[in-house]
């Protein structure tokens, strides 16, 4: 796990002290309709009634249009491309927006899994932060498979931040 280690390695070089719980998945605060982690990384919120946040229901959506044809329904992976509900968990959020905005290229001569990168495409990178952080909510276990019954409206935010994305 790159996190940790990478946090860790940060907070040294700057002298700083911080949390030892390097929580990757806790909502600490919000910002108009957006959650985050302590580290401001982009999180779920899901309430006692089963409410999720309007990323969450969205990056449902957004998942299923763009990434399941490869990597399975509701992030659980296939033959050809891995589970993402692991990746949103595990990896490092920097490295998993590498991966989609550039893609990978597995050059070992065995394989031939080729992720695109999708930089160039705004249905997707427009709503990167929703696709990771559904995927992290289902991938933590805080959502089941499918689609999400009960959502937070959008933000006033979410919609201008979304039409000035989109163009
Ligand atoms: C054309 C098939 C295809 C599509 C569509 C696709 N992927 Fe991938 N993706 C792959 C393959 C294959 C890999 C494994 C690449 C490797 O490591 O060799 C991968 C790897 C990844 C990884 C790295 C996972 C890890 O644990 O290392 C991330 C993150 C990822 N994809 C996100 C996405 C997202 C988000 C979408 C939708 C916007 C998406 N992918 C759409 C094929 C695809």
């Amino acid at each position: 796990m790159k996190y940790p280690v990478s946090v860790f390695a940060i907070g040294l070089l700057a002298g700083l002290p911080f949390a030892a719980s390097a929580d990757n998945l806790a909502a600490a605060y919000s910002e108009d309709g957006r959650y985050f982690t302590d580290d401001d990384i982009p999180t779920y919120n899901i309430t006692d009634d089963g409410t999720v946040d309007w990323l969450t229901f969205s990056g449902f959506r957004r998942y299923h249009a763009e990434c399941h044809v490869c990597h399975g329904p509701d992030g659980e992976g296939s033959t050809y491309a891995p589970a993402l509900k692991n990746s949103a968990v595990d990896m490092d959020y920097y490295d998993f927006v590498d991966a989609v905005t550039n893609g990978i290229k597995n050059v070992s001569a065995s394989e031939q899994s080729v992720m695109p990168s999708f930089g160039e495409n705004p249905n997707v990178m427009c709503y990167l932060d929703d696709i990771y952080v559904y995927l992290k909510a289902h991938g933590s276990g805080a959502i089941p498979r499918g689609r999400p019954p009960k959502k937070e409206a959008k933000s006033d935010v979410i919609r201008e931040d979304e039409d000035a994305c989109m163009g």
